[in-house]
């Protein structure tokens, strides 16, 4: 298949087109085979094929990937929502009314809001996305959480470390050795990943530890909520780990952004929980500019940031984190990538899965300049369903 007429064309590869990170080919042709790019060139000599697609002119860019949501959840918070709105802040605490809602649920209404979401996801350009469980915090619900966001992707991540749910308020302890002990034995097949929730208030650094080598030993890669609330261990603890990411990053010392600077973790920043809980931005050009790989993601949950879209992630990235269009698109493509270890995806290089999204729109500069508009004309049937 060819994809030809495309007006810009974002590689995420340095070493075509303008040379910059993005990459970028203007008046552009693709050619997929077998879901993967076959060749990427300028359209006057594209290579024959059986089939063309003619995209008008379009900007084309790699999916997006979405390395951070928690999709697996019944009901919502909307009150919540609207009491910050008139000041009330935002507790953690408020997780516990989304478990009692998702303990409640069938596995059938579990699987269903899963789906919607994916799609909402899909048709804003979405085409990798992580899901965490952590909303079940037992261990018949914290597995079948992750069986269920199995079924939509690969990325998934066990978070049975999110908070302690009140049956163990006194036995804290108690819930660790749950949580590394059976909850483990029985969400490790489902899961890639494994997560915790390193604030006060939540796991300190010696169960985030504790709860992160259990994990390694089934196998899972490491990644934490950390440093979202307040300053803590987490973002030094992560980088020491060598874990991939490190997600939210709101309140960071120096010595926090000099050790990603050092390490090979991404910095995942989450606006979406900032627009929605009406708290101050991280600090995005700090991290960049000391030399840290950043991603962007949405952090989709009833909680804390209830917006599937990777588009206001980005536009919220540029307009309030003063970062460049570029590098909130490069965050959002090659950084959720990074903070996956996927190689394959984020990039539209020879050889990568064929992730192409077309926009309604002569330039990637559109997803800011243009916020709150549904800009994805085509995710082609191509596309393999997320994963
Ligand atoms: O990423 N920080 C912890 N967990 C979620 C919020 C979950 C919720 O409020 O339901 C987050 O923001
Ligand atoms: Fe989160």
């Amino acid at each position: 298949m060819l994809i030809t007429g495309i007006g810009e064309l974002v590689t995420n590869d340095s070493s075509v087109g303008d040379g910059s990170e993005l990459g970028i080919i203007n008046n552009a042709a693709v050619v997929v085979e077998k879901n993967r790019i076959a060749w990427v060139g300028e359209s006057t000599r594209p290579p024959a094929t059986d089939a063309s697609y003619d995209v008008g002119g379009r900007a084309v860019i790699p999916g997006f990937v979405d390395s951070h949501s928690h999709l697996v959840f019944a009901g919502d918070r909307a009150n919540d929502f609207a009491a910050r709105m008139t000041g009330t802040p935002y507790s953690a605490g408020g997780i516990m009314t989304t478990v009692a809602a998702t303990r409640a649920a069938t596995d059938e209404q579990l699987a269903a809001n899963v789906a919607r979401l994916v799609d909402e996801m899909r048709r804003q350009g979405t085409t990798t996305v992580e899901i965490k469980s952590g909303y079940g915090l037992t261990v018949h619900d914290e597995a079948r959480s992750l069986a269920i966001a199995r079924q939509a992707t690969r990325e998934t991540t066990f978070l049975g470390a999110h908070v302690v749910p009140p049956e163990y308020a006194d036995d804290p302890a108690g819930y660790v050795d749950l949580v590394t002990g059976p909850m483990l034995d029985a969400c490790a097949p489902y899961a890639k990943w494994i997560d915790v929730f390193c604030e006060q208030g939540a796991f300190d650094g010696d169960q985030v530890r504790a709860i992160l080598q259990a994990g390694k030993t089934k196998g899972l890669g490491g990644r934490l909520h950390a440093n979202q609330l307040g300053h803590g261990p987490g973002v030094q603890l992560a980088c020491e780990m060598g874990l991939s990411a490190v997600d939210h990053c709101t309140y960071l010392s120096d010595e926090d952004v000099s050790a990603l600077a050092e390490s090979g973790t991404t910095a995942t920043l989450l606006p979406g929980v900032e627009f929605s809980t009406r708290s101050p931005y991280p600090d995005a050009r700090r991290l960049i500019d000391a030399g840290c790989n950043v991603a962007l993601a949405s952090d989709c949950n009833p909680g804390s940031s209830y917006t599937s879209s990777m588009p206001l992630c980005i536009a919220l990235a540029v307009r309030e984190m003063r970062m460049t269009p570029a590098e909130a698109l490069l965050a959002a493509t090659r950084g959720g990538a990074d903070a996956l270890r996927r190689d394959e995806v984020g990039h539209l290089q020879v050889g990568a899965t064929a992730d192409i999204v077309v926009l309604d729109a002569p330039s990637y500069v559109h997803l800011a300049y243009r916020p709150g508009v549904p800009l994805v004309f085509d995710v082609p049937s191509f596309v393999v369903p997320l994963g």
